[in-house]
């Protein structure tokens, strides 16, 4: 469906991936640019002219994830549900070892609304720590040791994120894509996206741009769920080898310095 007649209903619009989510959609043309309804429980973390005059294809609502009936109502008219919720590292659960997945928990009320709603289709962010069948096997050593690393150190925000790709997964009547990220980073944009299984072949690096990230999500959006059906992928950037392989010519995504400095420095 194209952009302009989608009503995208999003998830954790406070966060930076949302907010960047936000900032993408509101520098589209207003004839080509999709509504948005963002429920958030925060919504004072907007940025604050939003708030105060919000464009006409932007509409904030006020609601928690439990809030079932809230929820529904909230959601009519919107035709795609974009999630990027998420937990942030908090240094008393990482103490704790606290595993619990609010998150998750609430998708059942998420996926009733819009049931109800005749909404299909969902996008949603994870991590790898949500591997799908045949992954942990056939990826190398070193992403098997890197993906050890998230549970130890972020064990809420991890299991938060596993749990969140196997609830979702599970929908076999609506359309899902869980799309599971790198670490990310902020700035300008970055030149490629590799999206797929994270086995030998993989060509993905371990950063990615939220810039880059809210592009695809958005470009998956207008492609429609092409399968009709389910998709997981594991999305970055892609890796450097002789050479950018990935969007050199013909990406769909293009990369901008801030970002590009922030990966070499890191990276
Ligand atoms: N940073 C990284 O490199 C990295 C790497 C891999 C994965 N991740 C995961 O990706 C997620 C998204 O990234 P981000 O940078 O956008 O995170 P973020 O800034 O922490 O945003 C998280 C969003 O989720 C919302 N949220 C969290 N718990 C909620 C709850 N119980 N009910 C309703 N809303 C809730 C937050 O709402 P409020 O604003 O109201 O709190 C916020 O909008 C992270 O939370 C993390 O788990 C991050």
């Amino acid at each position: 469906m194209v952009l302009s007649k989608q009503n995208i209903f999003v998830l954790g619009a406070t966060g930076e991936c949302g907010l960047t989510f936000l900032h993408h959609i509101l520098s589209l043309p207003p004839t080509t640019a999709p509504r948005l309804t963002l429920y958030a429980r925060s919504p004072s973390k907007l940025p604050a002219p939003l708030l105060t005059t919000p464009p006409p294809n932007i509409k904030i609502i006020r609601g928690s994830l439990t809030d079932i009936p809230h929820l529904t109502t909230s959601m009519a008219s919107c035709t795609t549900v974009v999630s990027f919720l998420g937990a942030p590292p908090n240094f008393p659960n990482i103490f704790m070892r606290d595993k619990r997945t609010p998150i998750a928990d609430a998708l059942a009320g998420v996926f009733e609304a819009m049931r109800k709603n005749g909404v299909k289709r969902i996008l949603a962010l994870s991590t790898p720590a949500f591997a799908v069948p045949g992954e942990r096997e056939a990826m190398g050593w070193g992403w098997w040791l890197w993906s050890c690393i998230p549970p130890l150190i972020v064990p809420q925000g991890s299991a938060e994120m596993k749990a969140i790709g196997e609830t979702v997964s599970k929908q076999a009547d609506l359309e899902w894509t869980v799309f599971r990220v790198p670490q990310l980073l902020n700035g300008g944009e970055e030149k490629g996206i590799k999206a797929g299984f994270l086995g030998p072949k993989y060509e993905g690096w371990i950063w990615l741009g939220r810039v880059s990230l809210v592009r695809w999500v958005l470009g998956e959006i207008e492609k429609g769920n092409g399968s009709g059906g389910h998709r997981w992928c594991r999305i970055e950037r892609g890796k450097r080898a002789g050479g950018n392989k990935l969007g050199e010519g013909g990406g769909n995504v293009s990369r901008g310095k801030g970002v590009r400095k922030g990966i070499e420095k890191r990276g």
